[in-house]
């Protein structure tokens, strides 16, 4: 086992500071000690996301997520210990020794578990793929299909394309010769890229097979799960198969949360604030090659409160780029009016002539077309709703225009800057000949109706703000003799003199709750070699107890401890607290007696629970 010495991990995080981290991935703003966001673990509606800069640590009032800059990384670019550490060096520009970083991540990945196993069977076969599609011979039909759709080689290599040979065996033949990695039919079976075995089969089978194969990344950029696209010169068979084969869900592969091309379009999301959601892969592409970076999609239409949950913790605005069919249509009102009641987002459309998606669009009127109709030809969120219900309606019918009206007086009310209301009810009342008082009024009445609306309001001016304070929602609750506990662990990490006082007290001092005993003996041990106390969540490897410590240490207490403090909780933890648990298990087995009529064990009973109570009286 190669390890990552401490010192270097104390080292790099000593060098980094938290704040510059965190705010690689989300807004933060300062409010008085402390900088708060929007939490980017979970949609928050509230900023309950605190960094703490003197401490070095971060924490969510809401979810109750905490800890250092590793466990932040950890957490959001879904790594491993380690490979934080080394992801953490990199972002503040730490050398780190290569020849370590290699040894550690690659035992990390390859060997020390089933994910970093599977997640080397799909490199492997990501590498397999792009190599017969670039340069065997197998591959040529797919390449010059691929070429003939406007991909170039370059493209090609951007997103690492490959082709799945006819032969279904190819993939598990070549992964049998590769000696480093440890394959067995489990792996295989989890992996999700083999056909399921039949009992008489002394084989797997490819799953994907004469194929273009389109690698499917996690956000940071391993390869997860693989699509398969068939291309027209190859559908020889006579019988139709699906265009596009998936991975099934695995460990690895979650369709709910990946957004294709995310991994490389994150970069230019958080500079522009915008991604851009297009349907399909081969319209990401043709975006790509025209200038569109922050370019995604998820896989087929539909959009999850998970994608949504990695857009926004990135950008403001989400442009929606579906093909200029009834069904991109459908979709794109579908997700948009999702995006109004459900997230921050800011919601833009982008209209394609009936019948183009956007990668027949550049083919048709270029690359630079594409990027402008992209960049400016975008409606608002009312204007498209505007288009879409005159395309329902007959407006030379009273009665259907009637309806289209009223239709309309409800999209109005839901716009949320008065300005933006006015103007529309102004041109709405021109159009149809209508007062604008009239609809004014209706507009009135149905924003007092939807106070949802106003609710999204308040949001918008919290984003705006993003200072307010965050309250305890998710939090279970804490009794005194758990705050008690943990406010003197605090005292103790911040004012090492704290341990003398309790010295002093009484050198058999524990605590009355197996956690934070656990904790004391923890750092005790940590104080031996390292006095830096912001290494301490370093140090301690569990994760229940690094939530705990971390919670800890977010406590402020602005004035300086005092022997007498001290001497009360220690007091309370030591001495009260267990002569109030004896109290209690005495007065319950008390009223058993009553109840079971035994006398002289209640007798008994009463003395001790008289002689219990002067006692916590002193
Ligand atoms: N899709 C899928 N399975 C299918 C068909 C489609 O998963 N059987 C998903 C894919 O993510 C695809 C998207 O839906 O990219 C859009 O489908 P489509 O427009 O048909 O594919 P394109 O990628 O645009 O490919 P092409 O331009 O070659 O039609
Ligand atoms: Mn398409």
């Amino acid at each position: 086992m190669v390890r990552i010495p401490e010192e270097t991990i104390n080292h790099i995080r000593s060098q980094t500071n938290i704040k510059d981290i965190v705010e690689r991935y989300v807004d933060l703003n300062k409010s008085g000690q402390n900088y708060f966001a929007h939490c980017p673990f979970h949609e928050d509606r509230t900023p309950s996301f605190s960094v703490n800069e003197n401490k070095q640590i971060f924490k969510c009032f809401s979810c109750g997520r905490g800890g250092n800059v590793y466990t932040f990384i950890q957490e959001i670019e879904k790594l491993s210990f380690v490979e934080s550490v080394f992801k953490v060096a990199e972002l503040s520009q730490i050398p780190v020794d290569e020849a370590l970083k290699n040894a550690v991540m690659e035992q990390d990945s390859a060997t020390d578990t089933t994910y970093g196993k599977l997640l080397a069977v799909h490199k492997k076969a990501k590498d397999l793929y792009q190599h017969i599609l670039l340069h065997a011979e197998v591959g040529e039909e797919a390449y010059d299909y691929l070429q003939s759709r406007g991909i170039s080689r370059e493209l090609m290599e951007e997103f690492e394309l490959g082709f799945s040979p006819r032969q279904r065996e190819s993939l598990g033949l070549y992964l049998k010769t590769q000696k480093d990695l440890e394959i067995d039919e489990d792996l295989l079976t989890q992996s999700g890229i083999f056909s399921e075995k039949k009992p008489d089969d002394d084989q797997f089978k490819d799953r994907f097979f004469n194929r273009i194969i389109f690698p499917l990344n996690n956000h940071t950029g391993k390869t997860v799960g693989f699509s398969g696209r068939v291309f027209q010169s190859n559908d020889q068979s006579g019988f139709k198969t699906a265009k596009y084969l998936n991975s099934p869900e695995t460990q690895l592969f979650n369709k709910r949360k990946l957004l294709f091309n995310f991994d490389k379009a994150k970069k230019t999301i958080r500079k522009s604030k915008e991604a851009v959601l297009f349907e399909g892969y081969m319209d990401v592409i043709a975006g790509w090659k025209a200038g569109v970076q922050n370019s995604i999609a998820s896989m087929g239409t539909s959009l999850t409160t998970e994608h949504i949950q990695s857009i926004s913790s990135i950008a403001d605005t989400l442009v929606i780029a579906f093909d200029g069919d009834n069904a991109g249509l459908e979709s794109a009102k579908k997700i948009a009016e999702f995006l109004q009641n459900q997230s921050q987002l800011n919601v833009e459309i982008v209209r394609f002539p009936h019948g183009l998606d956007p990668d027949d669009y550049a083919k048709k009127y270029g690359n630079e077309a594409l990027y402008n109709i992209i960049t400016r030809g975008r409606q608002t969120l009312f204007q498209f709703l505007k288009d879409y219900y005159k395309r329902q309606y007959n407006l030379d019918n009273e009665a259907e225009r009637i309806k289209y009206i009223e239709l309309m007086i409800q999209e109005i009310s839901k716009l949320s800057s008065a300005v933006e209301r006015d103007l529309e009810a102004k041109e709405l009342a021109d159009e149809y000949d209508v007062s604008v008082e009239t609809i004014m009024n209706q507009v009135q009445t149905h924003l007092t109706e939807h106070n949802h609306q106003r609710v999204r309001n308040l949001h918008y001016e919290q984003r705006n703000k993003a200072v307010l304070q965050p309250t305890r929602t998710n939090q279970k609750k804490r009794t005194k003799i758990d705050v008690t506990q943990e406010i003197l662990l605090n005292r103790l990490f911040f004012y090492p003199e704290v341990e003398e006082i309790l010295d002093h007290y009484t050198d058999e001092f524990t605590f009355a709750t197996n956690i934070y005993e656990r904790i004391y003996l923890f750092y005790e041990q940590f104080k031996r070699t390292n006095h830096d106390i912001d290494d301490f969540l370093n140090f301690v490897e569990e994760d229940e107890l690094k939530q705990v410590i971390s919670d800890i240490m977010w406590i402020t207490i602005d004035v300086e401890p005092t022997d007498e403090e001290i001497l009360d909780y220690a007091h309370y933890i030591y001495e009260v607290y267990p002569l109030e648990q004896k109290l209690q298990t005495l007065t319950e087995e008390l009223n058993e007696c009553k109840r079971q009529g035994n006398t002289r064990r209640e007798l008994e009973l009463t003395t001790e629970l008289i002689k219990l109570n002067r006692k916590l009286k002193v």
